[in-house]
């Protein structure tokens, strides 16, 4: 197969940059050239932010699964597609080769049109890290149906939002997910945000962990059973069919949750053809992907990153993708250079949380781990501190493999600032350069451009890519007011950015009330509102602090109307409640009990001083003049938790 425009470069870089500014329209053509298409697009792109508008390869037809499977089946057929392997190292290792994806892929596609479900049909998947997952996935694109993957650490009251919001009519689901020494009862989770719902007509269960799980007559089917019946059905004198779904370039093909500055998350939805071109080019060329890596990115299928970067990119690039199942610390802490070892992967992409953690357990748990196969390290999801780069190079790559700091976010798709691997220069803390393609800008707070380095600013992109989001589902101008409304004719991230000397980027972290907790977004907003949930609270403020191992921590001030003797068992309460509501990734770290909040005369929260405060400064808090009662501000300092 041919890949789509392999940089090889510094020089190749810049030319490709060159082009794709100028001739954005060539550029992206001769990309999606390299795809199979069943019928080639009439305009390459039709865009303007002020609705927003975007439009990528219009009157193209195809279907996403034909790329990341049926067209490698001639030459890669027993080629692994995925490599999985389980939570517990002792048992067996699964290997899907190509030739398997397709034929699982077919038969639950057949599985889904048996069950119902219908092109443009949305369908929640909640599952731990099995391969099931990812034939959930490609048969959900095989038929047309819009995929919405729950991440398996959210709450039954989150889920049920997320069904709501997609009026999803399916399930796919397990008994439960193993995770380290933990069992999540997936199906009772599913059970519990069902109570009430009268939209969901099926519920298709596959066996993991044999928890007990209660099936209801009429709407929950075993996926065992299903596959077993489609199997007859797709399979004739041997050959496996289930004819994919002829879709639109603009079709939706996935919707996916996730939080903004608002109470309620958002269902950034992505396209069929600008989604496949953009995370296939981007793997192929961040990681310099070579015919034969393997790939190893450690992230959960519940968020963008493993939509990405497990299933999409590396498929559609014929590669071989390790899919794991646990969790990096158990049943110990070289449980990631123990799947490098034995898979003899090439490529790894984690977050820096992951190595920050794993940086605690010092040097042993790399005895006796052979990683000479590594070749190109990555992270992605928050800004890498330094001490965390080194340790990377330095006990990961031996000091000689690139790192690939890789920005990007739910919204854009792929990923859109970061250096190539090898072939543009890495520098410590920096996401680097923008793709070909992409164009960054630092904006001041009046939407003025920043011009000229070094600079700081607001990041934003002037210009349309083929995976940036096409709106948020059921709600078309919430997505123009969240990302389009804050600076004219740009596309706002949210995050702020510095540019050095060489018009490096590194992004410096938020600048708008979401918080970065391990690499996940948590709007503050909706823990707020998840903590005022509790009977006892009256008025909660949530704010970041600077964590040393999840980048931030959530700290919460938090005023009760009731007389409490044990606060620590208030703070329980508390952590259950957000537990409930959202689930156990939104914890508060630490929880203060205060009398009165910092406001102005116009009654909004002065959370820079409350930041200050969570941060340890007692002293120096800023000009507090125009708040209604400075005094607040003392007592709040003086009771500060460490
Ligand atoms: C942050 C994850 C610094 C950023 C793919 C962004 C990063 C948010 C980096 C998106 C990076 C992601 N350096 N910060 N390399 N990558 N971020 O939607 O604040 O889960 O806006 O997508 O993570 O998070 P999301």
């Amino acid at each position: 197969m041919s890949y789509p425009y392999q940089i090889k470069s510094l020089q190749q870089y810049k030319e490709a940059y060159q082009k794709s500014v100028d001739q954005p329209e060539l550029f992206w053509s001769e990309v999606a050239d390299t795809f199979e298409w069943r019928k080639k697009w009439d305009r390459v792109l039709d865009w303007n932010f002020e609705e927003p508008k975007i439009k990528w390869f219009e009157g193209g037809k195809l279907n996403i699964t034909e790329n990341c499977i049926d067209r490698h089946l001639q030459s890669l057929g027993e080629t692994p597609a995925l490599i999985w392997e389980p939570n517990n190292p002792d048992d067996r290792v699964r290997v899907v080769t190509y030739n398997r994806l397709y034929k699982r892929v077919c038969q639950f596609a057949q599985v889904l049109k048996n069950n119902g479900v219908k092109k443009g049909d949305r369908v929640c998947i909640y599952m731990g890290m099995v391969p099931e997952l990812a034939y959930a996935i490609l048969g959900c694109a095989r038929i047309g149906a819009i995929h919405s993957v729950v991440f398996g650490g959210f709450s039954a009251q989150s889920i049920a939002d997320r069904l709501e919001d997609a009026k999803a009519e399916y399930i796919v689901t397990a008994d439960g997910a193993f995770r380290g020494d933990k069992i999540i009862p997936l199906k009772n989770v599913i059970d519990d945000a069902l109570i009430g719902n009268r939209t969901v007509k099926k519920v298709i269960v596959y066996t993991r962990t044999r928890t007990p799980v209660s099936m209801i007559k009429g709407r929950d089917v075993w996926w065992e059973d299903e596959m077993e019946f489609a199997e007859t059905q797709v399979e004739k004198e041997g050959v496996v069919s289930f004819p994919a779904e002829e879709m639109d370039a603009e079709d939706p093909l996935f919707i996916l949750y996730t939080s903004g500055s608002t109470g309620k998350p958002k269902g950034v939805v992505h396209s069929s053809a600008g989604y496949m071109i953009f995370t296939t080019y981007s793997f192929v060329n961040v990681f310099q992907y070579k015919p034969g890596d393997v790939h190893f990115c450690t992230a959960d299928i519940g968020w963008i990153t493993g939509h990405s970067y497990i299933i999409y990119g590396p498929l559609s690039a014929g590669a071989t993708s390790v899919m794991f199942e646990g969790v990096p610390t158990w049943p110990d802490a070289g449980r990631f250079w123990d799947i490098v070892d034995k898979h003899k992967v090439n490529i790894i992409y984690t977050a820096p949380t992951a190595i920050r953690s794993l940086m605690g357990y010092g040097t042993a748990p790399f005895e006796g781990k052979d990683l000479s196969s590594l070749k190109i390290l990555g992270t992605v999801g928050e800004p890498i501190n330094e001490e965390a780069w080194h340790w990377y190079n330095k006990h990961v790559g031996k000091e000689k493999c690139p790192i690939v700091d890789t920005w990007w976010q739910t919204e854009t798709g792929g990923i859109l600032i970061s250096n190539l691997a090898g072939v543009t220069p890495d520098k410590p803390t920096y996401a680097t350069l923008p793709l070909p393609g992409v164009q960054p800008i630092l904006v001041d707070e009046e939407g003025k451009e920043i011009t000229g380095n070094p600079a700081t600013g607001n990041l934003c992109m002037k210009a349309p890519w083929p995976s940036m989001l096409r709106t948020t589902y059921g709600d078309h101008e919430r997505c123009r007011l969240n990302y389009f409304s804050t600076y004219e004719n740009l596309y706002f991230t949210g995050d702020g950015a510095l540019r050095d000397e060489e018009g490096n980027y590194r992004i410096t972290g938020r600048v708008d009330d979401v918080l970065n907790v391990s690499g996940h977004r948590i709007g503050t907003a909706e823990v707020e509102n998840a903590i005022n949930m509790h009977y006892g609270i009256v008025e909660s403020a949530v704010v970041g602090y600077n964590h040393h191992i999840k980048g931030q921590g959530i700290y919460a001030y938090v005023i009760c109307n009731v007389v409490h003797t044990d606060e620590e068992h208030m703070r329980q309460d508390i952590i259950q409640t957000v537990s409930r509501i959202i689930g156990p990734i939104a914890k508060p770290d630490k929880i203060q009990f205060v009398q009165g909040l910092p406001k102005t005369r116009s009654g909004k929260i002065m959370r820079r001083v409350l930041r200050k405060i969570a941060e340890g400064e007692t002293e120096n808090l800023g000009d507090t003049s125009t708040l209604l009662d400075p005094g607040v501000v003392t007592d709040i300092a003086n009771g500060k938790l460490n």
